[in-house]
Order: C-alpha cells, then sequence, then structure tokens
C-alpha cells in the first residue's frame, strides 16, 4: 500500500466510524438545486442579439422563459470573461470583468435580475487551475526570474516527458525567462501555482466579487490538477513510458483536499448556494472526502461513465474502444451507490462531450427515441439533472470533412496525435468526428429560418443541417417533440419525493441490452426500464407484475420492449 492510500484509507475509516449516514424520509428536507435540474448554457452558441456570430448575454436574457419552462432552479454558464479565446473563455485574462464578445456588467447584472424574477439562478464556470497566457498575472510573472510574481506559475528549468491534455508537451519554453512553464492544457493556459498563498488569494477575492453579485453558486473547472506534485524538488518525475500524459502525473494527488478546505471556508461557506467540482478520476470510494457533509463541494462531475470508453483517465480518442452496457450501467451504479449519503450531478452531455444520442446509443438507433430514453435517465437517476443546451431538442453530433474545418483546439491535437501515431487522414477523421467538443457546440436552433435563428450574421461554427426539423419553434408545436418530453420528465421528477430522494436499485446490472432500476421511499416505487438495442428484448419475467407505465418513448406498453424504448413504471 502506498503512502496515499494508506491516507485516504484511514480518513475513510475514521469517517465511517464517527459520522451517521444523512437520514433522508421527503424532498421537503432538500435545497433549492436538489429539488429542480440545472440548464447549462454555451453563450457562445446560445443566442446573438447583435449580429457578430456569437452569442451573448443579451441573447440568453432574451430566452429565460424558454429555459424557465424547463423547470430548472438555475443555469451554469460557461466562461464570459475576458479572454483571447483560445479554449473558448476558459483561457482567462481578467476574472472580474465581462468579455466584450459577450456584452458588458450591466448585461450580467440585467441577466442576474430577469432571471431572478423568474426564479432562476446563475451560475459561475471558476477556471482556477490556469489563466490566459495573457492575463497581466503571467505577463508580470515571465518578464523576469525575480518579479513579484515570478513564482505565480509553475517555472523550472528542465522539462519532464508530460504531454498535455490538448496534445504536446506540457511544457513550453519561454525566451524572456529562459524557462519552461507548465500547462496542463493549451500552451496559452499556464498552470497557476497554487503553493503560493497570494495566487490562492487573488482567486479567493475574484470568486467572492461574483458572490456579492448575487451568483448561485460555480462550477469549478479541471479542479484535480491544482496540486502538483513536487516536480524536481525530488527527482525528476518523468512518467513511465506509454503513460506520458500530464494527468496521470498531477491529477488528484496528496495534499489537493487541504487547498480545497480553504477555498471552501473563504469563499463558498455561508453563503445559499451550490458548487459543483469537475474532477476527472476521483474514484468513488473516494467521493465522500469530495462531497457531502466532509467533503468540499455540493456535487462532483466525475467522468466515470462518459469516459466508460477510454482505458485510463487521459482520453486518447482513438485508442478508444466500443462502450460495453454492463460497464456503463456499473459505472452510474457505483457514482449513485458512493453519493447515497451526499449528492450526484446526473449529466449525459456538456460542451466537452460529444452528443449523447450518439455517444451512448449504437449506430442505427432512432434518435428521437434515444434522446428521449436518455432523458428517462437523467430524470430518474437521484441527483440534480444537468440539461445542456440542445440535448432537450435531441441534437445530434456534426460532422466536418476536414480537420482545418474544426476549431475546437482538442480536436487539432488528438488529430495530431493519431496522426503521429501512425493513422491516416481519414482514420483519424473518424476519431476527431466521433469525440470532438464541436460536436456539443453547434449553435442552438430556435426555428427554421437562416442560420436556426442563431444570428443574422455569419455563425462562428455551422448550424447543424437537421436545423430545419430539429428546433424550439417546430418542437414547441410537436405534442411528441423531445422538448415536450423532457418538459414532462422535469415537472414529473420535480414533483416526486421518490424521484427526487429515493432509493436507487439496480436490477439485472450483467444484461448488456437493458438497464432496469428502481427508486424506493416509504413503500412507494418507480422502476425504469431502457432498452439500449435496436431490436425487441423481452423483460425478465414478472418485473411488471402490478406496475402501471407512466411515462415512455412510445405511447402503448408491452410486456417487452422495442427498438430503444424507454418507459417508468410506478408500483
Ligand atoms: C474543462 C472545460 O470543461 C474545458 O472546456 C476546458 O477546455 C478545460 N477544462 C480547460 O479549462
Amino acid at each position: 500500500m502506498n503512502r496515499r492510500t494508506f491516507i485516504k484509507g484511514a480518513i475513510a475509516l475514521t469517517a465511517t466510524a464517527y459520522i451517521s449516514p444523512t437520514i433522508v424520509f421527503g424532498a421537503e428536507n432538500f435545497k433549492w438545486w436538489q429539488k429542480k435540474p440545472v440548464y447549462q448554457i454555451y453563450p457562445k452558441s446560445f443566442l446573438d442579439t447583435m449580429g457578430k456570430g456569437t452569442g451573448d448575454l443579451r441573447g440568453i436574457t432574451q430566452k429565460l422563459d424558454y429555459i424557465k419552462s424547463l423547470g430548472v432552479s438555475a443555469i451554469w454558464l460557461t466562461p464570459i470573461y475576458v479572454s483571447p479565446m483560445v479554449d473558448n473563455g476558459y483561457d482567462i485574462a481578467d476574472y472580474t470583468a465581462i468579455d466584450p464578445r459577450f456584452g458588458n456588467m450591466e448585461d450580467f447584472d440585467n441577466l442576474i435580475a430577469e432571471a431572478k424574477a423568474r426564479d432562476i439562478k446563475i451560475v459561475m464556470d471558476l477556471v482556477f487551475n490556469h489563466t490566459s497566457d495573457k492575463h497581466p498575472w503571467f505577463l508580470e510573472s515571465k518578464s523576469s526570474r525575480d518579479n513579484p510574481k515570478a513564482d505565480w506559475y509553475i517555472w523550472r528549468d528542465e522539462k519532464t516527458n508530460w504531454r498535455g491534455i490538448f496534445g504536446g508537451s506540457a511544457w513550453q519554453w519561454c525566451e524572456e525567462r529562459q524557462q519552461y512553464y507548465l500547462h496542463t492544457f493549451a500552451t496559452q493556459q499556464p498552470d497557476l501555482n497554487w503553493e503560493n498563498p497570494d495566487v490562492r488569494r487573488a482567486l479567493y477575492d475574484a470568486a467572492n466579487f461574483w458572490l456579492d453579485k448575487g451568483v448561485g453558486g460555480f462550477r469549478i473547472d479541471a479542479i484535480v490538477y491544482i496540486k502538483k506534485p513536487k516536480i524536481f524538488a525530488d527527482g525528476t518525475p518523468d512518467a513511465p513510458d506509454g503513460s506520458c500524459a500530464v494527468h496521470n502525473m498531477t491529477a488528484n494527488t496528496d495534499g489537493i483536499l487541504d487547498f480545497l478546505h480553504e477555498l471552501k471556508r473563504e469563499v463558498f461557506d455561508g453563503h445559499d448556494i451550490f458548487t459543483v467540482g469537475e474532477a476527472n478520476s476521483v474514484k468513488p470510494e473516494d467521493l465522500p472526502l469530495w462531497v457531502g457533509e466532509r467533503g468540499v463541494f455540493d456535487m462532483l462531475f466525475e467522468f466515470s461513465h462518459v469516459n466508460v470508453m477510454f482505458n485510463n483517465g487521459d482520453e486518447v480518442w482513438h485508442r478508444s474502444h466500443p462502450i460495453k452496457l454492463s460497464e456503463f450501467k456499473k459505472a452510474l451504479s457505483d457514482s449513485q451507490a458512493a453519493t447515497k449519503n451526499s449528492w450526484y450531478p446526473i449529466y449525459f452531455e456538456n460542451h466537452d462531450k460529444p452528443r449523447s444520442v450518439n455517444n451512448f446509443f449504437p449506430h442505427g438507433s432512432d434518435k428521437i427515441l434515444a434522446a428521449k430514453a436518455l432523458a428517462i435517465i437523467l430524470f430518474t437517476l437521484r441527483g440534480t439533472p444537468f440539461i445542456y443546451q440542445g440535448e432537450e431538442l435531441g441534437f445530434t453530433n456534426t460532422q466536418f470533412d476536414s480537420i482545418d474545418d474544426y476549431d475546437d483546439i482538442s480536436s487539432h491535437g488528438a488529430y495530431d496525435l493519431a496522426r503521429a501515431d501512425g493513422l491516416s487522414d481519414k482514420e483519424a477523421m473518424r476519431f476527431v468526428q466521433k469525440f470532438s467538443r464541436d460536436n456539443a457546440r453547434t449553435p442552438m436552433q430556435w426555428d427554421s429560418s437562416k442560420n436556426a435563428g442563431f444570428t443574422t450574421g455569419k455563425a462562428w461554427l455551422p448550424v447543424h443541417d437537421d436545423f430545419k426539423t430539429c428546433n424550439v419553434e417546430v418542437e414547441e408545436k410537436n405534442p411528441n417533440s423531445v422538448l415536450n418530453f423532457y418538459r414532462k420528465l422535469s415537472a414529473l421528477r420535480n414533483s416526486s419525493d421518490v424521484l427526487i430522494s429515493g432509493r436507487y436499485e439496480e436490477l439485472y446490472p450483467k444484461n448488456e441490452e437493458l438497464y432496469i432500476f428502481t427508486r424506493s421511499l416509504g413503500g412507494k416505487k418507480f422502476m425504469t426500464v431502457v432498452n439500449f438495442t435496436t431490436h425487441k428484448v423481452n423483460l425478465p419475467d414478472k418485473i411488471l407484475n402490478g406496475a402501471k407505465k407512466i411515462l415512455g418513448n412510445y405511447a402503448d406498453a408491452k410486456n417487452y420492449l422495442r427498438a430503444t424504448e424507454a418507459a417508468i413504471y410506478e408500483f
């Protein structure tokens, strides 16, 4: 047992002995962010009110009634701060100012006020692992080895063999300082040095600025990377061959929780907000140290179910393998079990993942049935459902033929890596088309007019070619649309104690065709059944005895499941 496992084990044992599990009866004891879903907006692709081809804050304010119709409590905005936009806002050059492409502070204040009038909170993205290389802190830091911010970033004379998450070396040579700096993500996203208390103070001040504005919480970006292991202090930590990704060397290392508890004390404590950390690689068994009574965050986006096609945390697209349903279900069930005394953010999509219909259902599945099937799971697992813009309309992946047509910086890194590993252009493109983050970033489709009503200018990323049939205006009018299905599911979940707080239990975990689970509370029970195949599958004997179907993606009920069929039963 290494030291790290030992310490974690010891903490876990102590905690089990002294902390009693939360006893939950009905949903009345739950917080506002547990009772309703959250809607995620990628502002650049939501609605452009100025004809410039990119979305803005006024566009979001204009659509608040639409968002409210989904029964949500909050909107999570991906970064809207001043940024050179190398990584679409995740490269921040000023933590407390709005990028002019999105509008100004008045627009932001207005959005908060209008959202509040509709009982919706605005949740901000905190990007604290790195800044932009154009941030004044970095400009100062790189100017010499002895300026006041000289050690605000991670500078070294030598470099390791670590590969950055977007491809290429994780180290960049800086002529001015004659040193390398570490960047977990793009070259233009240098990592901050969290060991320096002044850095931490500056970050906490930035977060508190937004709390003073009345935001309803934070999604905390890439938080597992903030604590670096010793680099060169006691030897050169070159990664072993075959795992030279920075992720494998720096994610979730010893001591990270001390930083996070400080962040909680200095920023989160005492506010009626929710926090959700983005935490690739925190294992389900470690979740109690991260979320809930003893943890730091209210929820944690861990990646186990969305990365089930990858063998390890470094997500090399061309080394992915087909998903086994039992593994996908196990990931979800393990997370449900690990958060049974805390809380879980349920998600299948976000701005970094392909569209879920393509990602989780076999090729040839009916797209509308599949979108509704995933929605049923999204709203009936235990936790807060996170809906990503367009998911509620049944959006699917886009496809560009050339790598030059992709905007996403990680798609270019993944393509180069695939080519360097010997794949042809065609083979490399197959993986880019499957996993590119641009799949999730095509503009929102509001109506059947030019550019789907997203912009009167030239859209920064082409609108999906299905926009004439898949858009808000068309789906509003169709009672059987994916959109109206989301609304029904949201209303059902938000008014059901069983669906909000009931116990989760998976049935038939080894079944490779069906996902079946129940939610129960005080003698009441719901059951979700989903057929992940494109053919008819029999349900286990007698499983529906005494059950009444309350909602499904097929209107009637049979004692078997048709292709891509999903339903909720009540007992
Ligand atoms: C995770 C964000 O979701 C992603 O979009 C971004 O590129 C990286 N963190 C770096 O900030």
